[in-house]
């Protein structure tokens, strides 16, 4: 397949999904494992999944969940397992982990311009989230997708997504990365966050550290009054 490429800088590509899901057969894993490895270590995914089921008292009772840039679906596995929703929408705009994102139940295909949850009705998900997206893609994109994620969740549904913010920064980390360049990464404010989302009705539940190489991103979890 050959991948598509936009000059929308809201749009980050994502590894390959050929090469990645092969890889990840070679190394006799589960691409969601070889990806926990590849990205930061094993069980990460299952550690934020359990934080965010925990601070976000999730258990029955989610019939829609909504995320953002799901990649190979590592999160999705997890969430659908433990909730079993009636419909799973994704966002995803990398066209090649579609077919492989397709193995998940009452999964729903919306049509992802990259900034907006156009096709999601105004408070109609139970649980709206996005991982390891807010930390790579422009301030400005995640702002609007933050906008729209208190939009969609109905009043006591949960949003969760992690960000890079200053409780992630330490100096070894800002001196490891300015040796690499790494230049991939996103800030994004943790106090403004809250208060912008306080004031669209979401009150912060709790937050959980995530290890990604390199770095690490904080989850935060809200509850819409
Ligand atoms: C770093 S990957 C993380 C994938 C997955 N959430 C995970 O943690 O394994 C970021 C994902 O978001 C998708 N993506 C990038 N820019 C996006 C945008 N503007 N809107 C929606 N998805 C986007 C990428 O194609 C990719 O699947």
């Amino acid at each position: 397949m050959i991948r598509a490429y936009t000059t929308d800088p809201a749009i980050q590509p994502f590894l390959p999904a050929k090469e990645t899901i092969a890889a990840a057969k070679r190394a006799g894993l589960t691409v969601g494992d070889y990806l926990d490895r590849y990205s930061a270590e094993p069980q990460v995914t299952a550690a934020a999944v359990q934080a965010l089921l925990q601070i976000g008292a999730l258990s029955n009772g989610v019939e829609r969940v909504c995320e953002i840039g799901p990649g190979s679906g590592r999160y999705a596995e997890k969430i659908i397992e433990a909730l079993r929703p009636s419909a799973y929408e994704i966002y995803e705009t990398a066209s090649d982990w579609l077919p492989y994102l397709r193995r998940l139940p009452h999964l729903v295909e919306c049509p992802a311009d990259g900034h907006t949850l156009s096709a999601t009705p105004t408070e109609s998900v139970d649980l709206v989230q996005a991982h390891k997206l807010f930390v790579y893609i422009p301030f400005v994109t995640t702002v609007g997708y933050l906008e729209e994620m208190a939009r969609v969740v109905r009043p006591g549904g949960v949003v969760a997504f992690d960000i890079v913010t200053e409780n992630c920064l330490d100096e070894q980390t800002t001196k490891t990365w300015v040796a690499e360049n790494a230049a991939i990464y996103m800030l994004t404010p943790r106090a403004w966050t809250i208060e912008l989302l306080e004031r669209r009705g979401l009150d912060l539940l709790g937050s959980h550290f995530e290890p990604l190489s390199g770095a690490l991103t904080e989850l935060l979890v809200f509850r819409k009054r």
